[in-house]
């Protein structure tokens, strides 16, 4: 079965040894990305009580009480009123709320974009003298899975005026100029007090230098990690105003609040995540409004500020979570733990729309589905460490395609996990993934650590899997690859290894992996799980199937394509679904490769094979991740792009409307634009089957 497995590394991820340079960084122009933040592998020394109540008035432990003032700030743009009157309004799920429709959006564009629709920066009053800042991308973004529906995205930043105020979470790099134009064109930096961060990434810190330049007074609230982060960060000096000054950050402890006056006693949670263990939620008591960061986003770009209509947000919704939260279940109920006792308004995240009227159900779908990822019955194990971001970015690929596979996941962030974390989810998994930059030519610590406790308690008929990201010499995956091989371990896939930042095709032979990773467990258990179930159960279950098997369906070939991702696969539970519009469903299963190209809105081509054709040989056969399914074959585009096969009897071009989950399955429904038949006298092949416990 690992056989099976087992591939070469394809040729856009091997790893070009450099001779002689080892773990020094190659001279300039070899190295590609530079790295924006040194590796935090050290913890920093947290503010003490006495210093942070001397640097920071406002700060208050829980139970302090705030002295609430009178006459808040309004952004220069909006009077009091125009906030007040999102005050008070009482709605039902879904019904408009004509406060929050902009009749006149306040919108700055970026004329420097060339694109179809450029980036811009759209304001929106919130309630009690807070807005929203929504740096808007309207295509993709970057290379993560997480933007791979490609509906652009939103970074949320969130303006609150009291007595003080806060800034909440600016936008990255990408917009630093048009979003520091668009919030001085409304409010005097000179009189922002804090700045609070939910999280700190790499991407963010050019924006943040800029703010720090043009708001030296400004304090920066967050957590001890993110405060490490940015204590480390390469470039700190300019992230300092002052010369010779340290950065004048506020770390928050579980219970501290910030008093900004007027009721806005800001209350911190501390959310930690193995992706961002940084984490942190902030409440404001007075707006209601819950500042969610990471948690119930969506990267869905359009101008609606609130969720109205919530329910078509639903797919956009589920998918983020998906990527960013399925492998990370422990925790995001914890998180929910933490929340729930709050009275929320809205959740305002760091993507996407504001959530107000699907609150309840996203937050149930929230605890819902990590608890589903809970009850899966195989658990993996991926354990990694990143700097940078680019190895976790390759985490989240694999982790994705695990738990596409119905493989619950336990991410453990090593630089953050305690040894006895890490060897409780080992002893639980039935496999194990290790991830690992190189840095100096070395395994970080954290790595090694975790390395350590698998090689000396975990048993040798576990799955392993190694994969990392390097800049120029990479030992970090063999060094690991080599001892995990010299101690026995069986590999579920060959060694992964991307140099800096993983490309669209990295992550799609990543997720591949995760699922082939997955398929390959469950295989094992199934053997096992025959081996136990008694005789009678057997023959009862043996003519059900059968019965089911009794279904038969037209044999297909379905070939989508999004951007540069193209997939293909054999289809026979395909139906005709309705005749006006005419459409059709298509059984896709969790683990398919194509599963991630068949969302709302993309289009596929519907091949129906005919009888006696070599085509359906050709797709049986198993593919590696990456591959070319349709090497060998003659085919034509269809108007929407998408391959047809010339051998085919009949094609049919459609597009997605929506999706049902069904157990193992998606149910894929979708509208036929155009077909042809190919081949007039020929006749649909027909998949006949013994048993419905396979295609
Ligand atoms: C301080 C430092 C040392 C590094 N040393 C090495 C090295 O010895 N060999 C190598 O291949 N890459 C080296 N790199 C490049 C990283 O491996 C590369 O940036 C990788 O993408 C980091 O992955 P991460 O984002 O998961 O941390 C180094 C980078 C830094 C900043």
């Amino acid at each position: 079965m690992v056989s099976q497995l087992k591939r070469s590394a394809p040729s856009h991820l091997s790893f070009p040894r450099v001779r002689g340079l080892g773990g020094r960084p190659p001279r300039a122009g070899v190295g590609g990305q530079a790295p924006l933040l040194k590796p935090t592998l050290k913890m920093g020394t947290p503010a003490t009580p006495a210093r942070r109540e001397k640097k920071f008035p406002g700060m208050m432990k829980a139970g302090q009480r705030s002295e609430a003032g009178v006459g808040s700030q309004f952004p220069k743009r909006f009077s009091g009123r125009d906030v007040m009157r999102t005050l008070g309004t009482s709605l039902t799920p879904g019904q408009p709320d004509r406060h929050t429709q902009p009749s006149h959006p306040i919108v700055t564009v970026d004329r420097s974009m060339s694109n179809a629709k450029a980036r811009d920066v759209q304001v929106f009053p919130l309630r009690e003298g807070t807005i929203v800042l929504r740096s808007r991308t309207w295509d993709r973004l970057k290379f993560e899975i997480e933007y791979a529906l490609q509906r652009g995205t939103t970074a949320n930043t969130y303006l609150i005026q009291a007595d003080r105020t806060a800034l909440i979470d600016p936008p990255g790099e990408t917009f630093t100029t048009i979003f520091l134009d668009t919030l001085q064109q409304r409010f005097d930096l000179s009189q922002l007090d804090y700045l609070i961060l939910g999280h700190v990434n790499p991407n963010r810190i050019a924006t943040l230098t800029r703010l720090l330049e043009l708001a030296p007074q400004v304090q920066i609230v967050c957590s001890n990690p993110a405060a490490i982060a940015l204590r480390n960060a390469d470039n700190i000096a300019s992230l300092t105003a002052l010369p010779e000054q340290p950065l004048n950050l506020q770390v928050v402890r579980g219970d501290d609040g910030l008093d900004l006056g007027q009721g806005h006693l800001l209350q911190f949670i501390l959310t930690p995540t193995p992706r961002w263990p940084d984490e942190l939620c902030t409440y404001d008591p007075q707006s209601c409004l819950l500042f969610t960061d990471k948690f119930f986003g969506a990267h869905r770009c359009g101008d609606q500020v609130f969720d109205e209509g919530w329910s078509s947000l639903a797919e956009d919704r589920r998918y983020y979570f998906d990527c960013l939260h399925a492998a990370q279940a422990n925790q995001v109920l914890s998180a929910l733990d933490k929340l729930e006792a709050l009275d929320v308004y809205a959740y305002a995240p760091a993507h996407g729309p504001l959530v107000r009227y699907g609150l309840t159900e996203l937050t149930h779908a929230y605890r819902h589905w990590s608890v589903a990822q809970q009850a899966q019955e195989l658990t993996v194990a991926l354990i990694y460490a990143s700097a940078y971001g680019n190895t976790a970015t390759l985490a989240q690929a694999i982790a994705r395609g695990l738990t596409r596979a119905g493989v619950n996941v336990e991410s453990i962030n090593c630089e953050f996990a305690e040894p006895t974390e890490i060897q409780a989810a080992l002893a639980k998994s039935a496999g194990f993934i290790i991830g690992s930059p190189t840095l100096g030519g070395h395994v970080p610590t954290p790595i090694q650590t975790a390395l350590g406790i698998v090689l000396s308690t975990v048993a040798t008929d576990k799955l392993a899997g190694v994969f990392g990201s390097f800049g120029w010499s990479g030992e970090a995956v063999d060094i690991i690859e080599g001892k995990l091989r010299d101690a026995g371990y069986r590999f579920g896939f060959d060694p992964i290894r991307v140099k800096f930042k993983p490309t669209d095709a990295d992550l799609q032979i990543c997720e591949e992996v995760g699922v082939d990773f997955a398929q390959a467990l469950k295989r094992s258990r199934k053997a096992e799980a025959r081996k136990v179930v008694s005789g009678l159960q057997q023959s009862q279950a043996a003519r059900t199937e059968q019965a089911v098997g009794r279904i038969v369906g037209s044999l297909c070939v379905v070939a989508a394509k999004r951007g540069d991702m193209e997939s293909a696969m054999l289809a026979s539970w395909v139906s005709q679904a309705t005749f006006t519009p005419p459409g059709l469903t298509v059984a896709v299963a969790k683990d398919r490769a194509i599963e991630s190209l068949m969302h709302s809105g993309d289009v596929f081509v519907l091949n129906i094979l005919a009888e006696g054709k070599p085509l359906q040989r050709h797709f049986m056969k198993p593919f590696q991740p990456g591959e070319d399914r349709f090497a060998g074959l003659e085919t034509t585009l269809a108007e929407n792009g998408c391959r047809v096969l010339n051998d085919a009897l009949a094609y049919l071009e459609c597009t997605v409307q929506n999706r049902m989950e069904c157990g193992d399955h998606w149910l894929v429904y979708a509208t036929v634009d155009r077909g042809k038949v190919l081949d007039a006298s020929g006749q649909t092949a027909v998949h006949h089957r013994k048993s419905g416990s396979h295609y």
